[in-house]
């Protein structure tokens, strides 16, 4: 098990090169099941879920050809394997994407059911009753999700909750449906809109990406495209919460601002420099940070995927501050963690109430869930003397080469064996 090893204390300086956004590539990468021509794809980053990806794909019967730097070329014209089975979608829940596309381009797809996770139960009912609506025959036994439809039907679809990969299946088993259909309380995060975007170079008919409310005129096949890939918006944050943390100036390149207002906003309100270009962010701090509170919500409201970082930023800034998880249940495992460095923290439902402390002390901790390994490598950055994160597979999921992306920067950082 690898581990990182990191001595606090440097403050970091200089540029960092934003990769393809994980949740945008994953989505994206299941489109190549809607067509039989071949998807090119551009600025795909490379980590552990893509690669998990692009196995279970292939399982499937797409080829995968990797091309030069982040170019990844998929041919799906043959699929002879529909589904998706439990070894490869409990390592990663997002694989319940191949779900929508299958059922639509083949009339079948039998999926596990994504297993717990970490920081919820992470149900997928809204998938499964979205594709119903569409007339799927939906039955669940032995924990595998068997569906069937001769060709799915255009639905009008009042999503109950705002569900990111669900709005995401739909809307690409929606692509090849017969009619329109009308996903209402959609998801807007900006990777939504990326996926649409590459289905609709593909020829699909959307409109609405991005608003509560997207409308999906069916066709009766998807030709190939080329697609690049947005730049990821949460491994963005955290390179800019590490400037403010660590009290230096950090210019994240290759970015997207726009996808970035209430981090950016957050930022700022705790004190730090914050200005932009098209394509960079430069966050300049000099440590001293007045603690800010944030309350997660779906896309344009602050992020989930940064409320551990968040978290950590207000463990070492002035004051107290509330941090309240309003989309998962249990997406508070690393409050422990940060009370090992010496965080002060106390934790009622929903809402951690932060009060800030002058220093946090190195010492080992757990990675428990993809941000929260990012947030202990934020707190460890800024903790005296040295900090252990152990289980960082954990990071490897989401981050690509973060310890050399954070040694360019300035910090002392290792990954141990
Ligand atoms: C996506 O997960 C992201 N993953 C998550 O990022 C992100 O935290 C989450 O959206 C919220 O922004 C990918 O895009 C691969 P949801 P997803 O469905 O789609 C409930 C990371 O760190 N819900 O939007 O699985 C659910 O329980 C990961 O990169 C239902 O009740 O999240 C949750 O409370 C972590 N029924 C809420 O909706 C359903 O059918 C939002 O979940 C689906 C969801």
């Amino acid at each position: 098990m690898d581990a990182l090893l990191i001595h606090g204390g440097q403050t970091l300086a200089g540029e960092v090169r934003i990769s393809g956004a994980k949740n945008a590539a994953l989505p994206i990468l299941t489109a190549s099941l809607l067509t039989a021509d071949t998807l090119e794809l551009s600025n795909v980053p490379h980590l552990k879920d893509i690669s998990t990806m692009l196995a279970l794909l292939g399982h499937m019967g797409v080829r995968a050809t990797p091309g030069a730097g982040n170019h990844v070329t998929l041919d799906g014209a043959a699929i002879p394997n529909r589904e998706a089975p439990y070894e490869m979608v409990k390592t990663m829940r997002a694989a319940i994407l191949v779900l929508g596309p299958t059922l639509a381009r083949f009339g079948e797809a039998r999926v596990s059911l994504p297993g717990g996770c970490a920081i919820g139960s992470r149900p997928v009912d809204l998938h499964i009753k979205g594709l119903q609506a569409m007339g799927a025959e939906i039955v669940i036994e032995h924990g595998y999700i068997h569906a069937k439809a001769t060709r799915l039907k255009g639905a009008h679809i009042a999503m109950d909750v705002v569900t990111v990969t669900g709005t995401e299946n739909l809307m690409m088993a929606a692509a090849l449906a017969d009619g329109t259909t009308v996903l209402a309380n959609a998801a807007r995060e900006p990777e939504v809109v990326d996926l649409a975007k590459c289905l609709i170079a593909m020829g699909a008919k959307i409109e609405g990406a991005g608003s509560g409310v997207i409308t999906i005129q069916g066709v009766p096949e998807l030709h190939g495209a080329a697609h690049r890939v947005m730049p990821d918006r949460i491994e963005t944050g955290t390179f800019l919460v590490a400037a403010a943390m660590s009290g230096g100036k950090i210019r994240a390149t290759h970015a997207q601002p726009d996808t970035l207002v209430s981090v950016m906003g957050k930022l700022a309100d705790a004190g730090a420099h914050v200005t932009r270009g098209d394509d960079w962010i430069e966050v300049e701090s000099d440590g001293v940070l007045n603690a800010v509170d944030v309350r997660t919500a779906p896309h344009p409201a602050f992020p989930t995927d940064m409320q551990a970082q968040f978290m950590a930023m207000n463990c070492i800034a002035s004051g107290a501050a509330s941090v309240t998880e309003t989309i998962f249940e249990n997406r508070f495992m690393h409050v422990q963690e940060l009370r090992r460095l010496g965080a002060n923290i106390e934790v009622s439902g929903h809402t951690a109430l932060v009060r800030g402390v002058p220093q946090l002390d190195g010492a080992i901790v757990m990675a428990t869930d993809l941000r929260a390994s990012a947030c202990l490598v934020l707190a460890g950055l800024v903790a005296r003397g040295e900090t252990k994160i152990e289980r960082i597979y954990h990071l490897d999921r989401g981050y690509e080469r973060i310890e050399e992306k954070l040694t360019q920067l300035g910090a002392r950082i290792e990954r141990v064996h």
